[in-house]
């Protein structure tokens, strides 16, 4: 082989992938190893999304109860020359890409004014990244794609410095999985990464009806309840634990005091597990639950109050009709302040 000879598959100039995932990885296994020895047994839903949890999670935003993805979708569309407008966007960074159909609809927005020359998808899983940047270069004649594979809370730090305006979008209301301390630092991180001039634009589920919330993470075709399920067999792959995924129930409920939905799995008999590669038993008694997903519900009070511990500023609130889902632009704080600041109202 030419030492000249560019590495398969055939470089395009127009995508840059990143990698800050190494084999070394062992955030699993430590997650596994903390969260089941507690008293109260959880795991953090970062794990969920192994090819097929990603699928079930694309046939969950299909569902008639779970609304997020429709209303979001629905902001998106109506609001998508305004963004523009208010933003200016020469880049648009994407915390938690994913498959996301949704990516479009926030790259026509923002390239609706002609001013978008890169896109940086930031996500854990690398195939997806790829696929999505060979398919967006085809789509989107003249756009960049950069991508960064990497952990939302690890490598921010990663994205590259930024070449022109920028907005930083955390859609889906994927922010709602943090609880309240690392979300505020998730959001700092966030803020980081932007200048004076540039935006988040962060989607953000409401409290409602808590029958409304419920239904949309137990929905009757039990979609939900086999991706809750989903992450015993995504531990019986990657750890060699021996679940029985049915002798789990899956439960959603909402916690009225926290403003939040949590997933659990219920054990529906006592039992002792092995995780073989941690050489770890895990014993559950009858009935017992372990905790694998909050997601956050906002007031508008909460998440002004959120950024404004991050240092960020509401500039704009936009919701559906139906108020079910916020989508919100803010910006550095004291970027108003600052002499000879541009207001954007
Ligand atoms: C992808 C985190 C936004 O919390 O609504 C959907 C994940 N869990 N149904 C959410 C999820 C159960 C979803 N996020």
């Amino acid at each position: 082989m030419e030492p000249t000879t560019p590495a398969e598959p055939v470089a395009d100039a127009a995508i840059r992938i990143d990698s800050h995932l190494g084999a070394d990885e062992r955030t699993l296994a430590e997650d596994v190893l903390d969260g089941l020895t507690r008293p109260f047994k959880e795991l953090p839903p970062k794990h969920f999304y192994d090819s097929r949890g990603a699928q079930l999670f694309d046939r969950i935003c299909e569902l008639p109860e779970y609304y997020p993805t429709r209303a979001e979708r629905t902001i998106l569309t109506d609001s998508a020359e305004e963004l523009s407008r208010l933003t200016n966007a020469a880049e648009l960074v994407e915390l938690g890409s994913g498959t996301a159909s949704k990516t479009r609809v926030l790259l026509d927005a923002l390239s609706a004014a002609g001013t978008l020359e890169r896109y940086i998808p930031v996500d854990v899983t690398e195939s997806v990244v790829r696929e999505c940047a060979a398919e967006l270069t085809g789509e989107y004649p003249g756009l960049r794609v950069h991508g960064v594979i990497g952990d939302l809370e690890r490598h921010l730090d990663r994205v590259p410095p930024a070449e022109g305006s920028r907005v930083v979008a955390f859609l889906g209301g994927t922010i709602g999985n943090f609880p309240p301390g690392s979300r505020r630092r998730v959001l700092r991180k966030i803020a980081s990464l932007l200048g004076p001039d540039d935006h988040l634009l962060l989607g953000t589920d409401l409290v409602k009806d808590p029958e409304i919330l419920e239904a949309a993470y137990d929905d009757a075709q039990g979609v939900t309840a086999e991706f809750n399920r989903n992450l015993l067999q995504v531990l019986n792959r990657e750890l060699g634990a021996d679940f029985d995924p049915d002798d789990f129930d899956h439960v959603a409920l909402f916690d009225a005091e926290h403003e939040w939905i949590e997933m659990r799995l219920r054990a529906r008999r006592e039992h002792t597990t092995i995780v073989r590669d941690l050489d770890l038993p895990v014993h559950f008694d009858a009935g017992e639950e372990m905790r694998t997903e909050i997601s956050a519900k906002f007031t508008a009070e909460r998440l002004q109050s959120d950024l404004s511990a991050a240092e960020l500023e509401l500039v704009h609130w936009l919701t559906d009709p139906e108020e079910l889902f916020a989508l919100t632009l803010s910006r550095p704080a004291g970027a108003l302040a600052e002499p000879g600041a541009q207001r954007v109202d």
